[in-house]
């Protein structure tokens, strides 16, 4: 562990945490319209902003869109040699940017940059006549960066130099409310070395380990999260295994470490996921013998099983409560990221106990292209 100065301390106290939650993330898209309209209209995310040629960006055009606290920022290029569209171009649609909210994007900075993070934007006030937010920018792993948001006052919640968007089509919510998690993908043995990335430069702490082995692959398993716990990020990385594993399909296609999983919360799981499979999203599947065990591995749950098993919803169960989960298949035609929802009654964990059982429906998947 890692001394922590004062003022820094991990304290549950989310006063004086360096970093508040999630704010946005970023993902650069081959076309952040089409985009725009997938997350609408298979998700139930409003477009609210827009920024592109007509609003004086050259090189990419940045399309936010948002479902209660959940904002994505959809980012493609408009040129070539847009960093946009080399970025799409080696790692395909991509989460670039897990954006944090801070009180204080200079002191965030400055407290990584002295503990070794690669600076990339120094704090920054970004204004219009509208709104100011001040932005600093660290480098992660890989390609992915975090930038620091610091919202001052009224307007909090804008983002300047972009424009509303007004008349939209319509989004019908799904009840996806906030960002749970984000699963980071790194190749072989290096675990350890993002986990003492996010102790020693962010301050934050190592919660869970989890190893997990099924019949062809491994991976191993590490938590880190904020003071507050409202960051949280699982990291994971390949083990020894007869085959390719999932984490080693992510870093082939991806070409690189990355975000694997964004999970989003839901305040009732199973409408939300009736909703989402009704605008045509696709889950991976859970083998129905998973039902047959699943009362007396998670004992009393409020759900019908019937419900859940219709639905391919996930149940784990820890010693604080039991979590609901499910999730997507990869969201573009490499099999890189993907969407988890996630119910929390109580569960403070991140669904070991349903890892092995997604593991094997995700190496049917494999297999099926031929990739195992
Ligand atoms: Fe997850």
């Amino acid at each position: 562990m890692s001394t922590t100065p004062i003022g820094f301390r991990h304290d549950n106290n989310n006063g004086r945490d360096l970093f508040q939650g999630f704010d946005y993330i970023e993902l650069y898209v081959g076309n952040a319209r089409q985009a725009a309209h997938f997350y609408r209209t298979a998700f139930g995310f409003k477009p609210i902003a827009y920024a592109g040629l007509e609003t004086g960006m050259r090189d990419r055009a940045s399309i936010v869109v948002q479902q209660n606290d959940v904002t994505l920022m959809l980012t493609s290029p408009l040129t070539p040699d847009s960093p946009v569209a080399e970025h799409v171009k080696l790692h395909g649609d991509d989460v670039k940017d897990i954006a944090f909210s801070v009180q204080d994007a200079a002191v965030a900075f400055e407290f990584a940059v002295e503990r070794g993070a690669r600076p990339i934007l120094p704090p920054t006030v970004i204004e219009d006549p509208h709104s100011s937010i001040k932005k600093a920018t660290i480098g992660a792993f890989g390609d992915t960066v975090h930038s620091f948001i610091e919202r001052n006052g009224e307007g909090g919640n804008s983002f300047p130099m972009f424009q509303p968007i007004e008349n939209a089509a319509p989004s019908v919510q799904t009840g996806l409310t906030s960002i749970d998690h984000v699963a980071l993908s790194v190749a072989p043995s290096q675990l350890n070395e993002l986990v003492d990335f996010y102790n020693n430069v962010l301050n934050f702490h190592h919660s869970f380990t989890e190893d997990i082995v099924t019949d062809y692959s491994s991976m191993n398993s590490k938590v880190v999260e904020n003071g507050s716990g409202r960051i949280k990020f699982p990291i994971v990385e390949p083990g020894p295994g007869q085959r390719r594993s999932q984490i080693e399909e992510y870093l082939t296609f991806h070409h690189g470490p990355g975000a694997q999983h964004i999970a989003l919360t839901s305040d009732d799981m199973i409408s939300t996921v009736r909703a989402l499979r009704a605008n045509g999203n696709e889950f991976l599947p859970t083998p129905k013998t998973y039902y047959d065990t699943l009362p007396e591995r998670v004992g009393e749950i409020e759900e019908s099983i019937n419900d859940l098993q219709e639905l391919s919803i996930l149940v784990d169960r820890d010693e604080w409560g039991y979590l609901m989960q499910i999730f997507t298949k990869p969201l573009l035609n490499r099999p890189t990221v993907f969407l988890e929802i996630i119910q929390r009654k109580r569960a403070k964990g991140f669904g070991s106990g349903n890892i092995k059982a997604l593991f094997q429906a995700m190496e049917r998947e494999q297999a099926a292209r031929g990739n195992l």
